[in-house]
């Protein structure tokens, strides 16, 4: 009798625990307790960060913000970055089953649909590039056969939609501020921030662009702070600052306690005033004219009348 009152106790206790670990965070499905493998890979042109993510129980991954290479001077572009992170998961053998893109991109080209290509996936976006679209189409004045409807993409996430990577449920939480389509996307007990957050040393992303909002940017920084302290947050920039060797791993609890920009309790005021006084100061990525035109389209380079790959540069509209 003890003892099966002993195996209901532990029942109960198992229940209340899985009940626990399933328990939404801010609303949100957080499961820590699924630990992904993530491989970083450092791009020196545009410093930034591609990803291989995999499930520990099988071969499926996720490339997280991958580069193309480009020399814009000459007009030219390659797969350098792209090819080693292809050659690490044909090395690996993995199954590649999403190509994710934190947000559109202003200072480096995605490689999606080269990737795509060589190892299939699908290319998935944030719902609000199609504000993106719309934005960037009249500035490149793009015409009707450009669609702003993001069907460029696989697949368009919405705040909150879940999806899988092999037996992991990974989930998007919408981050606006740097760009309206901006997606934080949670996997396990890592979120890749995109450019929400830089490391506690580089402090927080330009919020000046068309659709760009600091304030956005302060509460879209705060809903990534109240994740689980523990949680491993991946950067998809590091400018090295101090001239420190490159990083691109933190934690939520690091980023509170020591964000050039939020840490230490800097209030939504304060901070609004800091990122827009900053921003003034900031000239335009190189990269952005061809970035935007290419990322608009899930990284394909636009075709001119004739079916050439072409790219435009609007005067005196940025
Ligand atoms: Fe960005």
């Amino acid at each position: 009798m003890n003892e099966m009152n002993q195996q209901q106790r532990m029942d109960a206790h198992n229940a209340r625990m899985s009940e626990e670990i399933a328990r939404p965070i801010a609303g949100y499905p957080v499961n820590m307790q699924v630990r992904p493998e993530v491989e970083g890979f450092y791009d020196e042109a545009t410093a930034t960060i591609s990803y291989i993510v995999k499930d520990p129980t099988s071969n499926a991954c996720a490339v997280i913000d991958s580069v193309m290479d480009i020399d814009y001077a000459a007009g030219r572009i390659t797969f350098d970055h792209a090819d080693m992170l292809i050659a690490r998961i044909r090395e690996r053998g993995l199954e590649l089953q999403w190509i994710i893109e934190t947000h559109a991109h202003a200072d480096h080209l995605s490689a999606a649909p080269y990737i795509q290509q060589k190892l299939g996936g699908k290319i998935g976006i944030g719902e609000n590039i199609r504000i993106v679209q719309e934005v960037f189409g009249k500035i490149f004045n793009e015409g009707t056969e450009f669609q702003r409807d993001g069907s460029q993409f696989d697949a368009l996430f919405k705040d909150g939609d879940t999806y899988m990577i092999g037996n992991m449920q990974a989930f998007a939480m919408h981050t606006p501020g740097h760009t309206p389509a901006c997606m934080t996307h949670v996997i396990g007990d890592a979120a890749f921030v995109g450019d929400t957050l830089f490391m506690p040393d580089g402090g927080s992303a330009r919020a000046d662009f068309p659709g760009g909002d600091a304030g956005m940017l302060y509460d879209s920084i705060m809903k990534v702070l109240s994740l689980p302290d523990e949680m491993r947050l991946f950067m998809c920039h590091d400018y090295k600052p101090g001239g420190r060797e490159v990083k691109w791993e933190t934690t939520v609890a690091e980023e509170k306690a020591h964000n050039i920009h939020v840490g230490g309790g800097r209030t939504r005021e304060e901070f609004i005033k800091l990122r827009t006084e900053r921003d003034k100061t900031l000239s335009m990525p190189t990269l952005i004219i061809p970035s935007i035109q290419v990322n608009i389209r899930a990284g394909r380079i636009p075709r001119d009348k004739d079916g050439n790959e072409m790219l435009k540069v609007p005067i005196n509209k940025l």
